[in-house]
């Protein structure tokens, strides 16, 4: 057995192949901290809430902190920030820890290998992944796994481009970065990630309509269309000008990317979005558009989105985590045959 894990600003995710179907389990990347009472003792004990008690606080964590803080009236926590571990966050590191134990559950087996998705260094930001990186690792390891990191943007290639020989052009768009991965047979040639995504056009529309960031973030995630048609001045309007000035500025830098890169010119590339950010209607439209627009060494022969955007990046961990399995299997069974073939001289 083995396991793909979307190690997400977001969300987390695990995905593990039981029999012909690939199971997920999901959690909110969130936490709410709040004061340890009898209620608050009371509605946890009858609930299956994860939560962690510490001294006079109580944490909530994942998909219920966000029904907590609206109870207790106190403000979801993030571990991670910009697709990396929050170093404003001193409950980082334990909250992370605890989501991801949830959802990766015990190893199948001691040592069971598990690759966990890690952004690019993005180009925008000196933030580096390293530490982010090591820390995950180092988690998973304690929990009894061979942790692997895979880059978010090759995991895309791996689940949605199977059926063109993990060739193409895969961009995630999640909440804290976008992922960027050119990949010709399933090799990368170009991988970098922009500290900008979701949580980015949440917080600029949120600015320009003096809306809070909660209140924009349900009016994006509930039926938002990108039609340009509606609401000029109010959320869905600002919602349309921060999609179209994120898509703006990854193109920017895809088209920067591959002019240093030196990549291989006159192809013809397939396109993936997937994640959260990619889920609007018209999206991948409006993306295809900007695409033909510029000003790229190679064309484009169509954009499609990932069936299900959320899962992408936990599908091809687990079809990286799977095929290593494989290979490691058979050089075992080889192995184990030569050293045979050797006794039997
Ligand atoms: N239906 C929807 N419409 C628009 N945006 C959505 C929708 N559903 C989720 N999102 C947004 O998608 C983002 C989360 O996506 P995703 O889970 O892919 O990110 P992540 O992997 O956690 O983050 P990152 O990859 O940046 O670390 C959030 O900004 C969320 O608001
Ligand atoms: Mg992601």
């Amino acid at each position: 057995m083995a396991q793909g894990l979307d190690v997400g600003t977001m969300n987390i995710l695990s995905a593990r192949q039981d029999g012909d179907e690939t199971v997920f389990v999901q959690q909110r990347n969130s936490f709410v901290e709040i004061d340890h009472s009898d209620m608050a003792e009371q509605m946890l004990s009858r609930s299956e809430v994860l939560h962690i008690r510490k001294d006079d606080l109580v944490y909530i964590v994942g998909d219920d902190a966000l029904n907590f803080a609206n109870i207790f009236n106190e403000e979801t926590r993030r571990p991670m920030q910009a697709g990396i571990l929050s170093s404003d966050e001193k409950s980082a590191i334990p909250m992370i820890k605890l989501i991801t134990e949830q959802v990766v559950g015990e190893p199948a087996q001691p040592g069971e290998l598990l690759f966990f998705s890690v952004p690019a260094d993005p180009i925008d930001s000196e933030m580096s992944t390293l530490y982010h990186q090591k820390t995950v690792e180092s988690l998973l390891g304690d929990m009894g796994y061979s942790p692997e990191p895979i880059n978010e943007g090759m995991a895309v290639i791996y689940s949605e481009l199977a059926d063109r020989e993990f060739t193409g052009l895969g961009v995630s768009f999640g909440a804290g970065m976008t992922n960027v991965c050119l990949s010709y047979y399933a090799v990368p040639v170009m991988k970098f990630s922009i500290a900008r995504g979701g949580d980015y056009i949440d917080k600029q529309t949120a600015q320009a309509t003096g809306t809070p960031v909660d209140k924009v973030t349900s009016t994006k995630e509930d039926d938002f269309e990108l039609d340009f048609e509606t609401d000029v001045g109010g959320i869905e309007g600002a919602l349309s000008i921060y999609y179209d000035n994120l898509l703006d500025y990854v193109i920017e830098n895809i088209i920067q990317e591959v002019d240093e890169e030196d990549v291989e010119e006159d192809l013809d590339i397939p396109v993936v979005v997937t994640g959260g950010t990619s889920s609007p209607d018209g999206f991948e439209a409006l993306f295809a558009e900007r695409l033909n627009e510029a000003d790229l060494p190679f064309s484009i022969s169509g954009v499609r989105r990932a069936e299900n955007p959320m899962y992408s990046v936990a599908q091809g961990a687990l079809v990286a985590a799977r095929s290593e399995e494989e290979r490691t299997e058979t050089r075992t069974a080889t192995g184990e045959e030569s050293t045979r073939a050797e006794a039997d001289q």
